[in-house]
C-alpha cells in the first residue's frame, strides 16, 4: 500500500506541475501547526526564488488547481507562502479500511530485497555479559527485525569474542591453580574428557582473576602471551581446553540472550576467521597495500581531506601476532565469501569509531570488500547511571546483565502485587514481559549514539514515555475488545466510518503513518522513531478512550467503527513493539 504521504505529496506535485513549476517543489510534510492543519507543504517558499514570483501567489494558484480533489477538505494557502492541508475524512477513512484488512497494514516489503549482514551482540567468551554488552544486543535485535518485516534477507551474527589473549590468560590460571588436569600433560593427544573442569561461575572469577593478576606480574603475563601462541597454534591440551572453555560460555550466553528475547542466527567466532588470514596477508603484500612500520606490517589508510589524525590499520604487529584489526578484516573476507551481502552493520560501542572508521577503509582500499558494499558503523552511547557516569554496581563494581534483569523484574513485581489479584506465578510471568519491555523500551527510545541515563524508576512507570504505559494501552484495547466480543457474541468485524470528532480523527491519521514510520526507522537506523509513533499512537488512543465511552455507546453502527479502529491501532502496536523485540501480556 502506498504511504498515505505519498498519495498526498503525488496530488500536490501534480497540482505545481498544472500551473506550470516543477513538481519536485510539492513535497508535502507532517504539519508542525497540528492545531491549524494535518499537513504542510512549503514548495511554493522555494519555488518563489526560482520563478521569480510572490510566494503567495504560487501557494494560491496550487490550492486553486487542488479545489476538486477528493483528497482534501481544506487546503489554505497562508501568508508568506505556507500551504495548510486538512484531510477529507472520507478519503482518511477508506485509506484506514484498506491498511486494516491487510496483515502488514500497509507496510510493503522492499522490491529489491537486500542480503544484510548485522554484527552486533558481540560478547566476549568467559567473561560476563554485562550492561555495555545490554544496548548492542538490544539495538541489534530490533534493527535485525525491523530489517526482515521490511522483506531483506537478514543474517545477525553474534560475533563472539573467543580469541587473543584472554584465552592464554584463563588456561594459564587453570595451570595455577589446578595443575594435575589432564590437559596439561605434555604427552596429551586431544582425547579428553566430556566434561567442563569448570561451571560457568567458576570461569567467570578466572578470567578477571587471571586479568588482574597479570597486570603486577609480567612473567605471568609473557606465560600468557606463550600460551595463546601454542593455543593458535594447536597445542592439543590446550584445544581441548578451548572447547570447554566455548562451550560453557556459549550455554550460558544463549540463556541470557533468550531472556532478552535477542537471538542470533548465526553463531560466529572470531577464531572462525583466523583461517583466512595467512591468505590476506599475501594478497595485501602482494598488492603493495602494506609497507612495514617500526617492524609491523600495516596498510596506510589516511586521506587528503582528513580533518584528523586517522592511524594506519595495523595488520600484523612486529613479532608476527594478529590484532583486532586483522580478525575484523578476516571476518569481512569470510562474510563476503558466505553470503554476498550487500551491507554490514556493526552495532558497537561508538568509542570504537575511529577504530572502525580505519578497518572500513582500509577493507575499501584494498579491494577486500567491493566498494557498492556498504559498511556501516551503528555506534551506540554510554547507559550511565542517575550520577550521569557510566552504570555501575552499588560497590561500584560492572553491573552483570543478569542482576541488572533480575532487579528490575522485580521492581515491577513489587508493584504488580500491591493491587492487583493475580497468583505469585501469574505476576512473575507479567512481571518478566513488563520487566523487559521496560528495559528495552527504555533503551531503544533513546536515539542509539546518545548516552541516556538508566532510571529503574522512571522505566517501570505505567505512565509516561515508557514500555509498561504501552503495554498497559495494549492491554486496555484488548480488553475492551473481549468486552465487546462478549456482549455481541461476535468477533466480527465492520468498516471504520467518518468521524468529525477530533480525538477519533487524530487517531485514525496516527494509525495511517505505520508504513512510513517504519520505513524511516529502517533507512535511518532508528528503532527509536518507532517508539516515538507508539507513544504518541498510545496517547492518541488514550484520549479517544476517555472522551468516548465506546462499551456504553448506543449507536450501534458508531461502535462496531470504533472498535474496528481500535483492532487496528492494537495491530499496529503490537507489530510495532514486536519490531522492538518485546511483547505484551494479556492482562497486567
Ligand atoms: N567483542 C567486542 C567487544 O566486547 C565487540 C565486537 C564488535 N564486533 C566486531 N566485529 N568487532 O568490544
Amino acid at each position: 500500500m502506498k504511504k498515505l504521504i505519498d498519495l498526498i505529496t503525488d496530488e500536490v506535485k501534480q497540482a505545481f506541475e498544472d500551473k506550470g513549476y516543477e513538481s519536485k517543489f510539492g513535497m508535502v510534510t507532517l504539519s508542525n501547526r497540528p492545531d491549524l492543519c494535518q499537513y504542510q507543504c512549503n514548495g511554493a517558499l522555494a519555488a518563489a526564488k526560482i520563478y521569480k514570483k510572490a510566494p503567495i501567489m504560487i501557494a494560491n494558484e496550487v490550492v486553486d488547481s487542488l479545489k476538486g480533489s477528493k483528497a482534501f477538505e481544506k487546503m489554505e494557502a497562508i501568508m508568506p507562502g505556507f500551504i495548510n492541508i486538512t484531510l477529507n475524512n472520507d478519503y482518511l477513512v477508506n485509506y484506514l479500511n484498506s491498511i486494516s484488512q491487510e496483515e502488514r497494514f500497509g507496510c510493503e516489503k522492499a522490491i529489491l530485497p537486500k542480503t544484510i549482514v548485522i554484527d552486533y551482540g558481540g560478547p566476549n567468551v568467559a567473561k560476563p555479559l554485562h550492561v555495555g554488552h545490554l544496548r548492542s544486543a538490544v539495538i541489534g535485535e530490533s534493527i535485525k527485525r525491523i530489517s526482515r518485516f521490511l522483506g531483506h534477507n537478514v543474517i545477525g551474527d553474534v560475533h563472539l569474542g573467543d580469541w587473543g589473549l584472554q584465552m592464554g590468560l584463563i588456561i594459564t590460571e587453570l595451570k595455577k591453580r589446578q595443575p594435575e588436569l589432564v590437559y596439561f600433560d605434555d604427552n596429551y593427544t586431544g582425547e579428553y574428557p566430556v566434561e567442563p573442569p569448570f561451571t560457568i561461575t567458576e570461569l567467570e572469577e578466572i578470567y578477571p582473576a587471571a586479568n588482574e593478576y597479570s597486570k603486577s606480574h609480567p612473567e605471568f603475563k609473557e606465560e600468557a602471551k606463550t600460551a595463546t601462541y601454542l593455543l593458535q597454534n594447536g597445542k592439543a591440551g590446550y584445544a581441548a581446553l578451548w572447547n570447554h572453555i566455548l562451550n560453557v560460555s556459549v550455554n550460558d550466553l544463549k540463556k541470557n540472550y533468550e531472556n532478552l528475547n535477542v537471538s542470533f542466527d548465526l553463531w560466529k567466532k572470531e577464531s572462525d576467521a583466523q583461517s583466512y588470514i595467512p591468505g590476506m596477508v599475501e594478497y595485501l603484500k602482494e598488492h603493495n597495500y602494506t609497507r612495514i612500520s617500526e617492524g609491523a606490517l600495516v596498510v596506510d589508510v589516511k586521506e587528503e581531506s582528513d580533518t584528523k589524525e586517522i592511524p594506519p590499520c595495523m595488520i600484523l604487529k612486529s613479532d608476527g601476532a594478529t590484532l583486532y584489526n586483522t580478525t575484523d578484516l578476516a571476518t569481512m573476507i569470510e562474510r563476503m565469501e558466505l553470503f554476498g551481502p550487500d551491507e554490514i552493520i556493526y552495532v558497537v560501542d561508538k568509542r570504537q569509531e575511529l577504530y572502525f572508521e580505519t578497518v572500513f577503509r582500509c577493507a575499501k582500499k584494498t579491494k577486500l570488500v567491493e566498494e557498492n558494499v556498504k559498511l556501516t558503523f551503528l555506534g551506540f552511547g554510554t547507559m550511565n547511571g542517575k550520577d550521569g557516569k557510566p552504570f555501575k554496581t552499588r560497590d561500584g563494581g560492572v553491573m552483570r546483565l543478569e542482576n541488572l534483569i533480575g532487579s528490575i523484574n522485580d521492581a515491577v513485581y513489587q508493584k504488580m502485587v500491591e493491587n492487583r489479584d493475580m497468583t505469585e506465578e501469574e505476576s512473575r510471568t507479567i512481571s518478566k514481559k513488563v520487566g523487559l519491555a521496560a528495559l528495552k523500551y527504555g533503551d531503544l527510545s533513546n536515539q542509539a549514539s546518545k548516552d541516556y541515563i538508566f532510571d529503574i524508576d522512571r522505566f517501570i512507570s505505567f505512565e509516561g514515555n515508557t514500555g509498561p504505559y504501552i503495554l498497559y494501552t495494549i492491554v486496555r484495547i484488548k480488553s475492551i475488545i473481549n468486552k465487546y466480543n462478549e456482549m455481541n457474541k461476535t468477533s466480527d468485524r465492520g468498516e471504520i466510518l467518518p468521524s468529525v470528532i477530533p480525538s477519533e480523527v487524530n487517531l485514525m491519521l496516527e494509525a495511517a503513518k505505520f508504513n512510513d514510520v517504519i520505513e524511516h526507522s529502517f533507512y535511518e537506523y532508528a528503532p527509536h522513531k518507532i517508539c516515538q509513533y507508539i507513544y504518541d499512537l498510545a496517547n492518541a488512543f488514550n484520549s479517544f478512550y476517555h472522551e468516548n465511552k465506546i462499551i456504553s455507546e448506543e449507536d450501534k453502527k458508531k461502535q462496531q467503527s470504533w472498535i474496528t479502529l481500535i483492532t487496528l491501532v492494537k495491530g499496529i502496536l503490537e507489530q510495532c513493539i514486536e519490531l522492538l523485540g518485546f511483547d505484551a501480556p494479556d492482562r497486567m
